[in-house]
């Protein structure tokens, strides 16, 4: 008879168990009995004009060279030099950085980045056992199951504050900021998933200057940021010194599929993570990183976010926070202000069912949302917003967010009756 299959520590902290894959395993159930209205990945919006733009450059990449070298290189580990060089030059040029090509490197998406920057930072180191901090919850539901060893992430919550347009928006509570030596280094998505925040310069300034301090990295996750895709709909300037390291996606721009994203950072730490992508994948997918390396070099990649991905989003984002009031009408929800992304963050206050358990009655009715609780990773103490927020994702088919919202309404208002 055949041996049971045992898995590692290892294996067993990566499976079948974690929140995220319960959670993708049921959504993915879901979606397979078709028919359902889906407002919980995290998928980015099929832009038209984005889509032609990117068929056009494959078209051009068919008929040179590069094709053969696109389809069949393993290139260095830290990537495409020359694509290298060209987000190098970008970010030079838009940004003033005093960056280049040794301070990047290629991995596959955003997701292995931070897999292998949080194990490379974090974890066992001699008898320490040192942890990403996490300033402000709720935070990225990817990074949840991401540390290799036990409490490697922790997370502070935050304050909440309630603006004159009827929105309420999350701030670091500095107070509650505690960094010891056991902090190996402090992340932040900006803007945040799940909650379409976008730290303010002063907050980010405050945490480029205890990174400094206390010589630990700042690790800022620009999956939705600047310079690409740049769904950010508030004036804010993108952060970079001696102690960031930056992310950035291709996924969000509409080229999920490629698998690809870059890295910014001391030249020791894309020394350490391109050694780790190499161990682990050999080297990374060609397609995207051919795709925009003349958007780079001729700067037509900011174009196109200015011009076509933010004002598709920001127009995306007023609208649904339009269907969410109207559909509400009095009864109660609160909205985070919708400040960059692609979600809108909802509380229910006083819902007197936890927003699980307001999952599965939406599932039920077709409506596919992600429960806050997910994002509240790393905390000490519970928080009460981890049961009454939902995430909804605004990127789908206008039609299917508008009926979504509209069905959302009706179960909340019905939990409320029952309760009354
Ligand atoms: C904040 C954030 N970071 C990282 C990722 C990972 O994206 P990818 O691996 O496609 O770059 C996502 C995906 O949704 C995200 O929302």
């Amino acid at each position: 008879m055949a041996k049971k299959i045992d898995i590692s520590q290892f294996g067993k902290s990566l499976g079948p168990g974690s929140g995220i894959i319960e959670l993708m395993d049921d959504l993915g159930k879901a979606m397979a009995k078709g028919d359902m209205l889906m407002m919980g990945g995290g998928n980015p919006a099929i832009i038209p004009q984005v889509v032609d733009v990117f068929r056009e450059r494959m078209r051009a990449l068919i008929d040179t060279p590069d094709f053969a070298r696109m389809i069949g290189v393993y290139d260095p580990r830290q990537g495409n030099e020359q694509v290298l060089q060209a987000l190098a030059g970008l970010l030079q040029r838009h940004f003033h950085w005093d960056i280049d090509a040794r301070n990047l490197a290629v991995t596959g998406g955003g997701q292995t980045a931070f897999f292998l920057l949080f194990n490379l930072l974090a974890g066992k180191h001699g008898t320490q056992h040192r942890r990403i901090l996490f300033p402000l919850a709720p935070e990225y539901i990817g990074y949840a199951n991401q540390g290799l060893t036990e409490d490697m992430l922790i997370a502070v919550p935050p304050i909440v504050e309630h603006d004159d347009e009827g929105f309420f928006k999350y701030r670091i509570d500095f107070d509650r900021l505690e960094i010891d030596d056991s902090i190996a280094a402090l992340c932040v998505s900006r803007p945040t998933n799940p909650t379409g925040n976008v730290l303010t310069d002063g907050e980010m300034r405050r945490l480029a200057d205890l990174a400094d301090a206390h010589d630990i990295p700042l690790v800022i996750d620009n999956a939705y940021g600047a310079p690409f895709p740049n769904i950010i709909f508030e004036e804010v300037n993108p952060l970079w010194d001696r102690h960031t390291i930056l992310t950035m996606s291709l996924s969000k721009l509409g080229l999920p599929g490629t698998r690809t994203a870059f890295l910014a950072g001391p030249p020791a730490i894309i020394d350490a993570v391109s050694s780790a992508n190499c161990v682990v994948t050999l080297a990374n997918n060609n397609v995207g990183q051919y795709l925009v390396r003349d958007l780079f070099n001729d700067g037509s990649i900011l174009r196109l976010c200015q011009e076509t991905i933010q004002p598709y989003y920001r127009s995306r984002a007023l609208q649904a926070v339009a269907w969410v009031r109207e559909a509400f009408g009095d009864t109660p929800v609160e909205i985070h202000r919708p400040e960059g992304a692609l979600f809108l963050w909802l509380r229910f206050p006083d819902l007197p069912i936890p927003s699980s358990q307001l999952y599965e009655r939406l599932k039920a009715r077709r409506v596919i949302v992600v429960p806050g609780h997910y994002f509240f990773f790393g905390l000490e103490e519970r928080h009460p917003h981890e049961h009454q927020c939902i995430r909804m994702t605004y990127s789908q088919d206008p039609a299917i967010v508008q009926e979504g919202i509209g069905i959302l309404a009706d179960e909340v208002r019905a939990i409320y009756a029952e309760s009354s």
